[in-house]
């Protein structure tokens, strides 16, 4: 087998969040196949960075009366401590705000730019005038110009889903001071994507991307592409264009460059030959592990900037679905939406790897994360399974001396463990993670079941069996072996113990074809510990504190795709009278009955019982609470609410929740308090 030259790449995280466990599907997904290659031989780096650039960070830094350059600092840090906590290595991790970085994107504009693939053209944009700032639809918020729900985000209604521009909401106001954004004209630079149209159709038949992706592909291309604006106004935190003063470069620009820079840091420091990764005859393969909300970037704006830059093009981009916890999106008040660091405090991380591998395919599915199964898989697989191996086999060997015997007595039997890894090491390379796991599970259900049979431990009260139970021990500890190196990608941390235990100067997937025989092994210390299942309570409950706390501190949530407005206080209303206020007749209400909406993601039907009266509310709380929670329970609704007609019904009310796009938080009175009660 020749030797592969392989670079692989991570999404790059926002420099403005905590990694949590739905970005290390992904980091620990790239971190096991890169460990899986490097076992196999080959020559294989792993780079990754933090993207620090854009509005969002900008904002945050502010918010906490700190630099963006402090921030990120500091963020980069803390990334770097829970990516080492759950075995993720890098071979370089950088960030997108380095010199080098500014250098790789100042270059691959021009040679854009010279090559005629850049365009400029005036446009207008939502403008907050107090913050003197361009505002993205997402930091913009008013009343719904159809349905006339306030409150909703610059580009859809929440309540009835209609889709408009910021420009045409009732009463717009800027998320982020709370002032009336105005209409600006500014010029703004363009990627012109169409001109790489057929390029795209073609590279994207040759197998770089998924099934599923292709056909999404095909969509996006009969939708037609888009000119893709790239530039910023300032003030804006990220790389000046070249020759564009106050121009910044978008953010999506920079970040992907960020691989390039990465590996140039690497290459610079081990003496890799850097044109033969990126240039345009480079002999490596390049593959990009990503989530599937970030394909339009990867799989259309990226290749064709490589392209029109003349650099390489990508050999693979791996895209895989969302974590879900317990069946749902991950969930602030269900305590669901759970930190690299708060689980690393309460369970081992290497059990997320292995649950993670027990279920990753190839394919764009999301995963589930279900807690239950979680204990009893990783309490029956590798507790259970694996490590017993080892420790029936470890005592009778000791006894015996500490070496393991000089021949091989059952050949066939650790010749069909030896041949298996063939088998695994295709389901590895092709990512299919979860048929690799049943192969090795297998394999450790057949090596139990063998030293059940021999029963060494009946054998070792018998005279004269020395040998015998040696011999047996001996087997045992070399399927152990086995599988210790087909798991050593996805359980590396156990895998370096029980190398010391097995004293092996490897596990490469090479090695394991030498049977040890006549070998010393070190005394057997305990490999894993069983799950308690009190643990995963104390985790959920600790995961609503740490997000209650963060949420207390800067008085907004901080977003899974940390790129909404919600981290910016909303702005307090315009000063009323109490007559003003009293024209509003909040009441307890008792729900009554609730249901889902057919044809509706996000509304849920709600019968509230007023104390005698009836009403009939549609409430945009779906995905945060299920109807079986609800009922019985007291809330507070606006009585008073003129009837509206909805695509579903008519909605006579409105309940009263806070929240954001991540958590929702009905309002209910202290106990005591009765249905048809005013609120004052
Ligand atoms: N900064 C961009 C990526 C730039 S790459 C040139 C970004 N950052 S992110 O922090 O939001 O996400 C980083 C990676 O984690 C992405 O691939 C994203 O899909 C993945 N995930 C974020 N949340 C996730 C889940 N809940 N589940 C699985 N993967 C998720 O996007
Ligand atoms: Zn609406």
């Amino acid at each position: 087998m020749s030797r592969r030259k392989i670079l692989v790449t991570s999404a790059l995280p926002y420099a403005n969040g905590d990694i949590h466990l739905g970005h290390l599907l992904e980091y620990i997904q790239t971190d096991m196949w890169v460990r899986f290659q490097k076992s196999r031989g080959h020559e294989c780096h792993y780079v990754c960075a933090d993207d620090a650039h854009g509005t969002a960070i900008m904002l945050r830094a502010e918010q906490e009366g700190i630099t963006p350059e402090e921030l990120i600092a500091r963020v980069n840090e803390a990334h770097q401590a829970d990516f080492a906590k759950f075995g993720v290595h890098f071979d370089n991790y950088s960030s997108t705000n380095s010199d080098e970085n500014r250098h790789f994107s100042g270059e691959i504009y021009r040679r854009l730019r010279d090559a005629g693939h850049i365009a400029t053209r005036d446009i207008e944009q939502m403008y907050d005038p107090e913050k003197g700032l361009f505002l993205a639809d997402r930091f913009i918020k008013g009343t719904c110009p159809k349905c006339h729900t306030p409150d909703q985000y610059g580009d859809n209604c929440e309540a009835c889903g209609t889709t408009y521009t910021p420009a045409e909401l009732i009463n717009p106001v800027s998320a982020i001071s709370g002032a009336t954004p105005e209409l600006r004209t500014s010029t703004h630079y363009f990627f012109k994507l169409p001109d790489f149209k057929e390029f795209l159709q073609e590279w994207l038949q040759s197998g770089t991307v998924q099934p599923q992706i292709a056909n999404k592909l095909q969509e996006w291309f009969e939708n037609g592409l888009k000119e893709w604006d790239i530039s910023r106004d300032a003030p804006y935190f990220g790389f000046e264009i070249p020759d564009a003063p106050n121009k910044f470069f978008y953010v999506w620009v920079d970040a992907p460059i960020g691989y390039v820079t990465s590996f140039k840091q690497l290459a610079d420091r081990e003496g890799l030959d850097f044109d033969s990764y990126w240039g345009p005859n480079a002999d490596a393969e390049l593959y990009h592990f990503i989530g599937k909300d970030i394909v339009y970037f990867h799989a259309l704006f990226w290749p064709s900037m490589l392209k029109g830059a003349n650099m390489r093009l990508p050999t693979g981009i791996n895209c895989h679905g969302f974590v879900t916890v317990n069946g749902a999106k991950m969930s602030k008040s269900r305590g669901t939406f759970i930190k690299a660091d708060t689980y690393a405090q309460f369970l081992e991380p290497e059990y997320l790897r292995y649950y993670f591998a027990a279920k990753l395919n190839s394919r764009v599915e999301d995963l589930d994360l279900n807690l239950e199964d979680f204990v009893t898989r990783v309490n029956s697989d590798v507790v259970g399974k694996v490590v017993n191996i080892a420790s029936r086999c470890a005592g009778f060997i000791k006894k015996a001396g500490g070496r393991l015997s000089s021949t091989v007595t059952e050949p066939e039997l650790l010749q069909r463990f030896i041949d298996a890894g063939d088998d695994i090491a295709a389901a590895f390379e092709a990512r299919e993670f979860n048929q690799g796991v049943r192969q090795i599970m297998a394999l450790a259900d057949d090596a139990n079941t063998y030293i059940a049979d021999k029963a060494p431990w009946a054998l070792a009260k018998q005279e004269g069996k020395e040998q015998e139970v040696l011999d047996i021990c001996s087997t045992g500890i070399n399927l152990f072996r086995q599988l210790m190196t087909y798991l050593y990608p996805i359980l590396p941390a156990m895998a370096t113990k029980a190398q010391a235990f097995l004293q092996v100067d490897s596990l490469s997937w090479d090695s394991r074809l030498q049977p040890l025989i006549d070998h010393a092994i070190a005394p057997f210390k305990p490999l894993a510990q069983r799950v308690d299942p009190k643990a995963i309570e104390q985790m959920l409950d600790a995961s609503k504190e740490v997000l209650a706390e963060e949420q207390q501190i800067r008085n907004g949530g901080q977003d899974a795709k940390a790129e909404t407005a919600a981290a910016a206080m909303e702005p307090i209303a315009d000063e009323i009278t109490i007559d003003d206020f009293f024209k509003v007749d909040l009441r307890i209400a008792r729900i009554a009955n609730a249901g889902y909406v057919e044809g509706s993601k996000k509304l849920l039907q709600l019968t509230l019982d007023l104390g005698g009266e009836t009403r009939n509310v549609f409430s945009g709380i779906r995905g945060h609470y299920e109807p079986e929670q609800l009922i019985g329970r007291l809330t507070v609704m606006v009585a008073n609410l003129a009837p509206r007609k909805m695509r579903f019904g008519v909605s006579e009310g409105m309940v009263l929740a806070t929240g954001n796009d991540d958590g929702l938080y009905l309002l209910s009175p202290d106990c005591g308090a009765q249905p048809g009660q005013r609120v004052s």
